[in-house]
């Protein structure tokens, strides 16, 4: 019986990674506008820094952590997200003496053992990005300007920004426990779950899908009520700065966030297309963690885009398969081989073109022409190589013109370079 791979852990194939590509070129391409330098930091790191950092009671740190020891006996997990392992690295690394601000972004895959489903798998990539350094909310702004074009650049149909505030170790806990005392006049409306949980971890509760605790919850207290002055007015501050970017959000106060280094700022990019997995990216401020860390303390936001979400949306919309720009169709032995040296001759400057290899007939080979979408065919036979002459096809507008072998290399060359058709 074949290998197959592992439950929930995807291969990207041809057809498929053009897409990534394109998320991932335009990523770099906005993300270096903005000011951020990208860093790379491992897949494993030790357990330890995503259970201080994420939050012992999250779901992530409970059941999704994909945890083992090492030959030495250390446990290592398999990092489920990016933020904490790009923190380990900015303290490690003393990035805060290079410069008072830092703007990171990162792209990888992460592991979560999670329930695989659409938009929902165990091995997933994130393209995030974090700024250190800056409390003030026009950082919060300027990362949400930078998100929010992001999604605008690659035509993303129906995607909303939904923000909320976490609040601050001040409010948090007052909110906490008027949260915690309205769930216990609910109790026995919860699921398991949550009566479980409701006293270590109560915000979860609000984001609980089972239809018991939803309606339960519907009056439930929320975090923007019991903002402190300072988290209110960097919650209005962003507001208005958003407003002033023109930067379209709604606000949600009933978000949750499955992390627990949230203070202030959360943020979620939601789609109604993509059923139960509706969030595409999602962030926020984590003013504590790089202290909690162990490192300076220093705020931070950020943000990390779910790329095989992102990819689904894009998928339904378009196929970015590039196009070939020549196929090389000839007939005999002489011919094929005049066929290779143009052809290497033509890939070593950079032109994507392909011939066939093992002497098919040529209907065959305009068959394979056709189906790699060539936009230019070159079609040399025995007789016409010994005029030095071949026929260039040209499949959009089928027409077809007599060539000269002899120079043809350069003038193809520059007549795809500047996609020009006769
Ligand atoms: P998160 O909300 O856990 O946040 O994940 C961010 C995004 O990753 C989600 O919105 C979703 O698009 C994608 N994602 C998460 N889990 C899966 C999965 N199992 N399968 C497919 N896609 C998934 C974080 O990870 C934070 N580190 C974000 C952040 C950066 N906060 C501050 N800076």
């Amino acid at each position: 019986m074949s290998i197959t791979g592992i439950k929930g852990m995807n291969d990207i194939l041809p057809g498929e990674i053009e897409t990534w590509q394109f998320l991932e070129e335009q990523a770099r391409r906005v993300f270096n506008a903005f000011g951020f330098s990208e860093i790379r930091v491992p897949i494993v790191e030790k357990t330890e820094l995503f259970s201080r950092s994420i939050g012992e009671t999250t779901d992530i740190v409970e059941k999704e952590m994909y945890t083992f020891e090492d030959k030495g006996g250390t446990s290592i997990t398999l990092r489920p997200e990016g933020t904490a392992p790009v923190m380990r690295a900015f303290i490690q690394n003393k990035l805060y003496n290079k410069d008072s601000v830092s703007k990171l972004y990162y792209l990888g895959p992460m592991f979560r053992y999670e329930r695989p489903q659409k938009g929902r798998y165990r091995q997933f990539y994130q393209i995030g990005a974090e700024i250190i350094g800056v409390d003030d909310p026009k950082i919060d702004a300027q990362i949400l300007a930078m998100l929010s074009h992001y999604f605008e650049t690659l035509q993303v149909p129906d995607v909303e920004l939904q923000i909320n505030s976490l609040g601050c170790q001040e409010c948090r806990p007052i909110y906490r426990k008027a949260l915690i005392d309205f769930l216990e006049s609910q109790i026995d409306s919860l699921c398991e779950d949550c009566v479980r949980r409701y006293q270590t971890n109560p915000l979860r509760t609000l984001d609980c899908k089972s239809t018991g605790c939803k309606n339960a919850t519907l009056s439930a207290p929320d975090m923007l009520g019991h903002l402190c002055s300072g988290c209110k007015a960097h919650f209005d501050c962003l507001c208005e700065y958003l407003h002033s970017l023109s930067v379209p959000y709604q606000i949600n106060p009933r978000m949750v966030r499955g992390l627990d280094y949230y203070t202030k700022t959360t943020f979620e990019m939601v789609t109604s297309t993509l059923g139960a997995q509706n969030a595409v990216a999602a962030g926020g401020r984590y003013d504590k963690l790089i202290s909690d860390l162990g490192g300076p303390a220093l705020p931070g936001i950020g943000f990390a885009v779910g790329l095989e979400r992102l990819a689904l949306m894009l998928n339904e919309q378009c196929s970015r398969l590039p196009r070939l720009e020549l196929f090389i169709a000839t007939i005999g032995e002489k011919a094929s081989r005049m066929g290779l040296t143009l052809l290497t001759q033509l890939q070593r400057q950079g032109i994507r073109a392909d011939m066939d290899y093992s002497g098919k007939s040529l209907k065959a080979q305009l068959r394979r022409a056709d189906k790699l979408a060539a936009k230019r065919v070159l079609i040399v036979g025995e007789e016409e190589l010994q005029k030095g002459l071949g026929q260039l096809r040209y499949m959009d507008e089928s027409s077809q013109r007599e060539v000269s072998l002899n120079g043809l290399e350069k003038s193809l060359a520059e007549e795809i370079s500047l996609n020009l058709t006769p």
